[in-house]
């Protein structure tokens, strides 16, 4: 099973409401000894490194084939600990922080001496973040350290939802996978650069802008392609994300619209011997299947919905999954629609669009 000779990963088991505290005590020793961990939050699988272990946080960048210019996100217990990895913090963080902490949010701070280079990037600033997953908190607690955790997938992969995806990606690789079922919140955490003046949101994620918006008006968001401009010099924001093996191409705008585009587009590629893999909200795909059904009964065509135009949260939720899907099929093109970019929806168009490598139609 495992990559590493004498690697072997451990998969253990756990209930995400009241975790074994066996389990959450052997994972934090591994932690402890420097070995990496992958542990359930909130938003997707991290894999966890003790980040005051200059060690460990080596290891985390070879598990993951990450770069050493994408900054780490560092994980704390509660909002008293961040004061022990970032210094000038804020009067804004404690209302952030009774607000959305625990919970995903990653607020990025002028960093301590402790926090190195490695985890930082070379920055001045450290990425902060107390998530509520029940194993994580227990987790974190356990070991007693500041833990640095990217999302548990191997770079360029969708971010992992689920433990399997945790152990397609990185199995013999890590010491132990702590398996608490699909993750409730799906994409990742919205990063708040609170070093900036106006405040920056460089991911949207799992606490919505309109959300973020209610304690700080005035904030700005400015992911990689917000208004379909020129990437930005932005940490982490220039690196090719995930991309789907088969071109993924984003199609916007309501769900007649968006249906009637695809499936003639569908229609043309599959005429041109091309199979094409289809990814969209529910209400999109039915709209669809009458226009593509001879294309789809010759198996030209393969499906994947996640969640509903109507059921942003679901959506949010089996993105990824749905994703790591479709990579598994036979299919030389992808074709994706999207729910409005409201509330999570931000998030879903901002992932699409990084996939789609900005192969975008607005229709
Ligand atoms: O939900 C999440 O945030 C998950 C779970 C495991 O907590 N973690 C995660 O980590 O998504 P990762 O490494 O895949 O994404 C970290 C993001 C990147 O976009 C990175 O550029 C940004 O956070 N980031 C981290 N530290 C930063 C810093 N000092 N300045 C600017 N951006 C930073
Ligand atoms: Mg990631």
């Amino acid at each position: 099973m495992s990559r590493h000779e004498g690697h072997l990963t451990r998969v253990l088991r756990v209930d995400a409401k009241e975790p074994d505290v066996h389990a959450i005590r052997e994972a934090a020793a591994a932690l402890l000894e420097d070995e990496l961990v992958a542990f359930p939050t909130e938003t997707v699988y991290g894999l966890g490194a003790n980040a005051l272990s200059a060690r460990a946080v080596q290891a985390l960048f070879e598990a993951k084939g990450r770069p050493a210019t994408d900054p780490i996100i560092v994980h704390v217990a509660s909002a008293a600990d961040v004061r022990q990895i970032a210094r000038d913090v804020p009067a804004i963080v404690d209302e952030l922080a009774a607000r959305f902490w625990p919970g995903p949010l990653t607020l990025v701070l002028p960093k301590l001496p402790i926090v190195t280079d490695a985890i930082t990037a070379g920055l001045h600033t450290v990425g902060v973040r107390v998530p509520s997953h029940p194993v994580a908190q227990l987790l974190l607690r356990e070991a007693g350290v500041p833990v640095a955790a990217p999302s548990a997938n191997r770079f360029s992969r969708p971010s992992p939802t689920h433990a399997r995806h945790v152990v397609d990606d990185l199995d013999g690789l890590v010491a132990i996978v702590l398996d608490a079922g699909p993750a409730s919140v799906g994409v990742e955490s919205t990063v708040l650069d609170l070093t900036v003046s106006p405040f920056l949101v460089r991911r949207p994620g799992g606490v919505s802008v309109e959300e973020l918006r209610t304690i700080v008006p005035d904030i700005v968001v400015r992911s990689r392609y917000a208004h379909g401009g020129e990437p930005l010099a932005a940490p982490g924001q220039l690196l090719r994300h995930y991309a789907p093996r088969a071109e993924l191409t984003l199609y916007l705008g309501d769900t007649k619209a968006v249906a009637t585009r695809m499936a003639a587009d569908t229609r043309a590629l599959t005429a041109s011997g091309a199979r094409v893999g289809i990814l969209a909200p529910e209400e999109d795909l039915l709209a669809m299947a009458p226009m593509i059904a001879s294309q789809a009964a010759r198996g030209k065509v393969r499906t994947v919905g996640y969640g509903a135009r109507r059921d942003v949260a679901r959506a949010a939720r089996e993105l990824f999954a749905a994703l790591r899907t479709l990579d598994a099929e036979d299919v030389d093109k992808i074709l994706a629609s999207a729910p409005e970019a409201q509330q999570l929806g931000a998030a879903i168009h901002d992932r699409l669009i990084r996939a789609a490598e900005g192969r975008v139609r607005y229709v």
